[in-house]
């Protein structure tokens, strides 16, 4: 592209601060001239050359305006907790959006969603019966789209793996929930957006599941976290139910660090979804990222 073509515009919903839109930022912004919506603006995005608005999905009742011009739209907005009073409206938001979006004759959707979930979560937490209505809001619309469902995400400072390092770091132990049998399979942020990028280039319209590059029991992984901080593997052993009693505690007190329905989805041995296919470079592993994880840690454990 030459430097007088103007780059095609991408209105990134949901912003370029989160672990995913921040990877987003980083991947689109050489070829396309990312407009990023969201409440809190990041001064890396806008250093990045994003183009920021600063909105709540929730109270955009008419979408047009920043349709205008716009040849992609990536969604990742969404809270990872909380009420249905929580979630309708911004799922509400989102719906219009897909309306406003297909209106707007839109040439390619791409939504960032989660896997398949037990019965009971689908349909009784608002986090994933809102998210499944604006999923079927795009599955229904006339929209060229891609439904990217990925499993678990890991990242500097993401809230899952990043957490999980830093307790074993600390206490040398670490729970185990039930026998560990079930299984994970992480992919790093950064192998997500170039996931996205090849989305956006189809012309179809799918729904895809999303899995790293190899399939871990998740004792396994938990052991190798073990090791990458040179550390033996210490467990807290943990029936299933006594591991949703901790994560219902740890609500109670108003923790962050895990959530009951987390704890169920990881049971129910629904998220070692296999690996995405077609990438080159291919997907990359977690162990590279895990070695990194540990130096960072140790390096600055007088400072813990
Ligand atoms: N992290 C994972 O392991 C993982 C795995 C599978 C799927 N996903 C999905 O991937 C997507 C992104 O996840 P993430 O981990 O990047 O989440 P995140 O770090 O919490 O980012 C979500 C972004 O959504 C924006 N947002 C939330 N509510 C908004 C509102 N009302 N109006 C405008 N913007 C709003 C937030 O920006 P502001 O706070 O600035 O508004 C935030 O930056 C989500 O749909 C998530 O379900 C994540």
């Amino acid at each position: 592209m030459s430097a007088s073509t103007p780059k095609p515009r991408l209105l990134l919903v949901g912003g370029g601060t989160g672990l995913v839109g921040r990877h987003l930022v980083t991947e689109f912004s050489r070829d396309w001239q990312v407009v990023s919506l969201h409440r809190h603006p990041s001064p890396q995005e806008v250093a990045a050359g994003a183009e920021v608005h600063e909105v709540d999905i929730a109270s955009v009742s008419d979408w047009s305006p920043f349709l205008e011009g716009v040849g992609m739209v990536i969604n990742v907005a969404w809270y990872r907790t909380g009420s249905l009073r929580r979630f309708r409206p911004l799922a509400d938001g989102l719906v219009r959006l897909v309306a406003d979006a297909e209106r707007a004759r839109v040439p390619r959707f791409v939504h960032i969603s989660v896997p398949d979930a037990p019965p009971s979560l689908e349909t009784g937490l608002p986090y994933l019966s809102e998210k499944r209505r604006v999923d079927r809001a795009i599955e229904a619309s006339g929209l060229s789209y891609s439904i990217v469902r990925p499993t678990m995400l890991f990242a500097p400072r993401d809230k899952l793996v990043t957490v999980m390092m830093r307790t074993m770091h600390r206490y040398h132990r670490f729970p185990m929930f039930g026998d560990g049998e079930y299984h994970i399979s992480p992919l790093a942020a950064a192998d997500l957006s170039r996931i996205v990028r090849r989305e956006s280039a189809r012309s179809d319209r799918r729904n895809v599941l999303v899995g790293g590059p190899r399939r871990w029991r998740y004792r396994d992984l938990t052991d190798t976290m073990f090791g990458a901080l040179g550390l033996r593997p210490k467990y807290l052993h943990l029936t299933p139910r006594g591991a949703v009693r901790l994560a219902r505690l740890l609500e109670l007190l108003g923790s962050t660090l895990l959530y009951v329905y987390e704890v169920e989805w990881l049971l129910s041995d629904m998220l070692g979804l296999a690996p995405y296919e077609g990438l080159d470079p291919p997907l990359g592993q977690v162990e590279p990222f895990l070695a990194e994880e540990a130096m960072r840690l140790r390096g600055t454990r007088a400072a813990d």
